[in-house]
């Protein structure tokens, strides 16, 4: 295990409520020995993970050591867990996936804590992608009305945008994110080769939402998007570190200004208003998050052009970045109406008007209130 130089330091606004967020980032095999039992603590601490990352080969010591047979967790069950103990440590395995974010995964966790008898001293670590992340995170902000909680993050998408920022919460029903809590991570361990091991699907949902980063701050990442694409494409270790450091800092910057979206986080969710809908029309789990967003991106991009509010070459140029990473930038497989139909839903959408998160030029954003007929003008 490699901590690489660039480690820092996340603060809160001191009216946030909340204090810093430690990140650091690692180069290398990734190594949860290393990072959580080279030295001895008396903290009680719970590890929450899922069975796909609980298999991986790098963590074969971890599970080792709290004796996890891996026939035991291939299969489980949704709205159950699977409880390890070793000393004052406990793991909580759940399954993998979106269709385990539910709040009996988070009361799994409650419990998996309240049985070991953990008090409020002990320690909650999510070590998985966002769904892990955000569930974990929430979970801790409950137990006994709130202990410390750290991330292992090990997806791109939790990389550069899931584990930074405090948004955690599960789904309820059909609706995405609908139960939560703001409440950060007090470190956030970055290993960059946990990405090698996603599958291609899961690793190019993830880069979408850093080619939104790029798009909406960075100029020499979007330069590197344009000109390294297989390089990208290949997980080359020096690129994954650029680009996951990069993302991760720059979400840290605009989550430091604006950590409850009353202003600048909002430029976030370029994309998001299209693609979301389009995830919800299409069905939940029918299209990646990352497809949505690329989506929509190219339907911000659009909206722009058509409207004169980036020139035509700024938008062309967007499109053909998404498009050359293999993301659908035409138009969608359902009804326009529909696809606006749910925009109008989107929880993000306060008024009965639809704002949209458009570009006037390279890293220059600003939010804009739609009309119906606009949108439709792109959608079909
Ligand atoms: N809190 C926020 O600000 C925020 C932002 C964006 C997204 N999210 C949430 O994040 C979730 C999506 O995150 P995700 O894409 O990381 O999903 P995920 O956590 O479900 O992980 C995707 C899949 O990859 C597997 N996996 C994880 N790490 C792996 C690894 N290193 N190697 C092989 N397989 C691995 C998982 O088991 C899972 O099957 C959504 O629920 C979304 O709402 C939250």
């Amino acid at each position: 295990m490699k901590k690489t130089n660039d480690s820092f330091t996340l603060e809160f606004a001191k009216d946030s409520g909340f204090d810093r967020t430690e990140i650091y980032f690692y180069s290398g095999t990734p190594d949860l020995m290393g990072v959580y039992f080279s030295e001895d603590t008396k903290q009680n601490r719970l590890f929450v993970t899922d069975n796909t990352i609980a298999a991986l080969e790098c963590n074969r010591d971890f599970v080792r050591h709290f004796n996890v047979d891996l026939g035991d967790i291939s299969d489980i069950k949704i709205n159950e867990s699977k409880v390890y103990r070793n000393g004052g440590d406990t793991l909580c395995i759940i399954g993998s996936g979106e269709k385990y974010k539910t709040i009996e995964s988070v009361l799994e966790m409650v419990k998996a804590a309240l049985d070991s008898n953990f008090n409020r001293n002990c320690l909650f670590i999510a070590i998985g992608g966002g769904v892990i992340t955000d569930m974990t995170a929430f979970a801790a902000s409950m137990f006994k009305r709130g202990v410390d909680v750290e991330f292992v993050s090990t997806t791109m998408l939790a990389d550069v945008d899931a584990a930074v920022g405090g948004k955690t919460g599960c789904d309820f029903g059909n609706y995405k994110n609908m139960i939560g809590a703001f409440y950060p991570a007090k470190k956030l361990h970055v290993f960059s080769d946990f990405v090698k091991s996603l599958s291609q699907k899961e690793y190019i949902s993830g880069l979408a939402e850093a080619i939104k980063t790029a798009f909406l701050f960075d100029k020499e990442m979007l330069e590197l998007f344009k000109n390294e694409r297989d390089k990208v494409l290949a997980r080359d270790s020096e690129i994954l570190n650029r680009l996951i450091s990069g993302c991760t800092k720059a979400k840290a910057k605009i989550v430091h200004e604006d950590l409850k979206e009353k202003g600048s986080r909002a430029f976030l969710n370029l994309g998001h208003t299209f693609g979301h809908a389009l995830e919800a029309v299409s069905g939940l789990g029918e299209i990646t998050h990352g497809e949505g967003v690329a989506w929509g991106m190219a339907r911000a991009f659009e909206y722009g052009r058509k409207n004169g509010l980036c020139s035509d070459e700024y938008a062309q140029n967007g499109i053909n970045i998404l498009a050359s990473y293999g993301y659908n930038v035409g138009k969608a497989n359902v009804p326009a109406e529909k696809i606006l139909d749910a925009m109008r839903k989107d929880k993000k959408n306060m008024s009965s008007v639809i704002k949209l998160i458009v570009q006037d030029g390279p890293q220059s954003t600003k939010i804009i209130e739609a009309t119906d007929e606009k949108i439709l003008e792109v959608l079909r």
